[in-house]
């Protein structure tokens, strides 16, 4: 089977990391023979966009459709505004190609530590459902007498409730294929009174329809204090799009880095294709040096295969890299010494001796 992959190595590290990825996904598609994946480059990237003015050309989204899943690197550099790159580039992407659920799946590798003491694997387990489309990241607002000392800006969180019955959705689903079956919705209903309130009555109607999964609810700022006190009591998490956003930053620290963190932007329904990207940006203060941490979008690369159908390849690839780390052989973020490329070669090592 060929599968046709549009990857967007965007800016910084994630140049460096998808180009690795890249290389450990060809040489599994020649162990394997079973498959094969055609990459075809987009050069979307900030540089593109000072030369242009857009980071995604017309009839860029639309090119996009013809492919089967979008690998992607990360966008963002320090001659171009955060909001600029974020909304000239994976917003868009999100948005247009219906990805409204952002798959973050979290565990503690071998060979990798917790910041907190004694946490490995059987204490940390989680895979957190952020609302991928709507609530404060709608991109509704505007501002008034800007530049001015009168000016009044608002970002306008938009919540509906088919955005958010479709998430909660596959929260459950995803709870319920999990051995502990346990859902934490994450909200901030006591202060923000309308969408927040909505999330928690969808919550309410859809979890009886889900007998199968224990569920439990928190406001978002206790849940950073559970997250780092408790974690054997969270499974499943379900939040909204700023919450899911910094709660798994925590999480993939928790984890050792965010350096090894994947996450997967869905369209459930699969009518148009699907985006892996590791959680991390560009990381301009490293970029260049060869010594970016390349696990995270290896991660995302066995998600995306997982997500293909292609679940040995995936699997294979996963043991791989959980070999190369419980080896020792990692990056400086997780306590090594190994460069990029080194971290690549022992993935592509393992892969061959399987
Ligand atoms: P960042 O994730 O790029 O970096 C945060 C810190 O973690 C830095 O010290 C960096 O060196 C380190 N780090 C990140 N990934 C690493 C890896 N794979 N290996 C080793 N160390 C790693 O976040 P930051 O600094 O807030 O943002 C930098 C740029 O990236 C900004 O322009 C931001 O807008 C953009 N960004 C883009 C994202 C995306 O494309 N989805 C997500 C987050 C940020
Ligand atoms: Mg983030």
């Amino acid at each position: 089977k060929t599968y046709r992959i549009a990857s967007i190595p965007g800016d910084g590290i994630g140049v460096e990391v998808t180009e690795q990825a890249i290389r450990v996904l060809k040489r599994l598609e020649q162990l394997l023979g079973t498959f094969t994946l055609d990459f075809h480059n987009y050069d979307w990237s900030s540089e593109r966009y000072q030369k242009t003015g857009e980071y995604i050309p017309a009839g860029g989204l639309e090119s996009l459709k013809n492919h089967d899943a979008i690998f992607f690197g990360a966008v963002g550099s320090p001659d171009v505004a955060d909001h600029i790159s974020l909304w000239g580039l994976i917003l868009p992407i999100r948005k247009m190609l219906g990805q409204y659920v952002n798959v973050r799946p979290i565990r503690v590798l071998p060979g990798l530590s917790s910041p907190l003491k004694n946490c490995n694997t059987e204490d940390l387990d989680w895979v957190m459902i952020r609302e991928n489309s709507e609530g404060e990241y709608a991109g509704q607002g505007g501002i008034t007498h800007e530049k001015t000392e009168y000016a009044i800006a608002n970002d306008i969180a938009v919540f509906t409730r088919r955005g958010i019955e479709r998430t909660m959705r596959f929260a459950f689903e995803t709870a319920a294929s999990r051995p502990r079956k346990h859902l934490t919705m994450v909200t901030k209903s006591n202060a923000q009174r309308y969408g927040m309130v909505l999330w928690d009555n969808v919550f309410n109607e859809l979890a009886p329809q889900y007998p199968e999964v224990k569920t439990d609810k928190m406001l978002v700022d206790a849940m950073t204090v559970r997250m780092v006190l408790n974690p054997p009591s969270l499974d499943t998490i379900v939040a909204t799009n700023l919450h899911g956003d910094i709660l798994s930053d925590l999480a993939a620290a928790l984890a050792g880095s965010i350096g090894v963190a994947p996450s997967s932007n869905l369209n459930p329904t699969r009518r148009f294709p699907s985006m892996f990207e590791p959680i991390h940006g560009s990381a301009p203060d490293i970029a260049g040096r060869g010594v970016a941490n390349p696990v995270g979008t290896f991660w995302c690369a066995a998600e995306m295969l997982a997500w293909l159908g292609e679940a040995k390849a995936s699997q294979s690839l996963m043991e791989a890299v959980e070999c190369v780390c419980a080896g020792g052989i990692k990056t400086k973020d997780v306590q090594g010494t190994a460069n990029t490329l080194e971290v690549t070669e022992a993935v592509i090592r393992m892969l061959e001796m399987d």
